[in-house]
């Protein structure tokens, strides 16, 4: 079986970040996103694996991901030149997937326990595709199955009166029929070859379609909402830390660490307090500072004299003399946030495009 994972699409929804760098390389607890996505795939046995990546931005994807040799795999580079849908992405990867089953892996979701259940669920029902679904508030941004008697009877992609309380997610395991579809699927309104209308026109010809329900966590990290909440949860579930916390690091005796707390190697915590679920990355220094629950810190940045929680701070940012507490925060890299001790005290910005601010 092979796996097909896609690390395109513009991410406009995340800019500024995303105006230099691939959303799928946003770390999550202290690991880019699209990490977790080659674990899954590779924890359910997958040893080929295609990259889906948009040209602008390749080179950053080959270089943070390599040759897959990490994982003790083989990532093959697809290039998508347009945003032309999902099921387009299946169709130029036919080469690559040749006649095999794959898992479809849609880069910025994030599961919490694997994928394991679904391909054996996959492989038991012998059917032509298995959908993995998860109960939503909010199903008109998804695609949407259509439910009756355990079987799947139709799926609408982002519908207004959704015909069920489901979202289909981002892990799809198909044969090779699904490339019967993706050539006969037209363009949507918003010009793209829908995976849902791939998915109707199997039911419509009859093949077989069996389903799976995410029993725990899932998210699709759209927005920056979304990415703070999956780094809560892969905070709280990756972090099993029952005997106290992981110290690679340097913290001095005028520091606590308290609950689930991972201070990375070359690490240094003066005189602070860090309240888990938390991790701070490798050569980030936190002075005089307060780090509280459900705050991802990565490598080499410097947190002085400021408090912060409920946030993800990328590498090489500097906070200092921060007097009031920072929360709900995605800061991308090499940001300073400062405070300026000259008269007048004046509030300076030197802002990317698209950035936002909540004073
Ligand atoms: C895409 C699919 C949608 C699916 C979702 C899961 O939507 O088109 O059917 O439910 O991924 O993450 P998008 O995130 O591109 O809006």
């Amino acid at each position: 079986m092979k796996a097909l994972i896609t690390a395109g699409g513009r991410g406009t929804r995340l800019r500024p970040i995303t105006h230099t760098s691939n959303k799928h390389l946003i770390p999550i607890s202290n690991k880019p996103m699209i990490h977790y996505a080659i674990e899954a795939v590779v924890a359910a046995g997958v040893r080929e694996i295609g990259v889906v990546v948009n040209p602008e931005t390749i080179e950053e994807l080959e270089k943070a991901l390599g040759s897959g040799s990490d994982w003790g795999v083989h990532i093959t580079y697809i290039i998508q030149e347009e945003p032309l849908g999902l099921a387009h992405v299946i169709k130029i990867s036919q080469d690559f997937i040749k006649d095999e089953p794959f898992i479809f892996y849609l880069g910025d979701n994030v599961i919490v326990g694997g994928i394991d259940r679904f391909v054996q669920a996959f492989s038991e029902n012998t059917s032509d595709c298995h959908l993995v679904i998860s109960k939503v508030k909010d199903p008109h941004r998804f695609g949407v199955p259509e439910l009756k008697n355990g079987r799947i009877i139709g799926v609408e992609e982002k519908p207004r009166s959704p015909k069920s309380p489901y979202a289909v997610t981002g892990i799809y395991l198909y044969n090779q029929h699904i490339f019967e579809a993706v050539h006969a699927i037209k363009p949507s309104a918003r010009g793209e070859l829908e995976i849902s209308d791939a998915h109707q026109y199997l039911i419509n010809q009859g093949f077989s379609l069996s389903y799976s329900e995410v029993t725990g966590w899932w998210k699709d990290t759209g927005q920056p909402g979304d990415l703070l909440e999956a780094n809560r949860f892969v905070l709280d579930q990756i972090i099993e830390r029952p005997h106290g916390p992981l110290v690679e690091g340097e913290v001095d005796s005028n520091s606590e660490l308290c609950g689930k707390v991972i201070i990375e190697k070359g690490a240094k915590i003066i005189h602070s307090q860090i309240r888990g679920p938390a991790i701070i990355g490798e050569g980030t220094v936190i002075e005089n500072s307060y780090v509280g629950p459900y705050t991802s810190i990565y490598h080499d940045c410097h947190i002085k004299n400021s408090e912060l929680e409920y946030s993800i701070i990328m590498e090489r940012c500097r906070i200092i003399d921060i007097d009031f507490r920072i929360e709900k925060s995605l800061l991308g890299r090499e940001v300073t946030l400062s405070s300026g001790k000259s008269k007048p005290r004046t509030q300076k910005f030197i802002l990317g495009d698209e950035s936002r601010i909540e004073l």
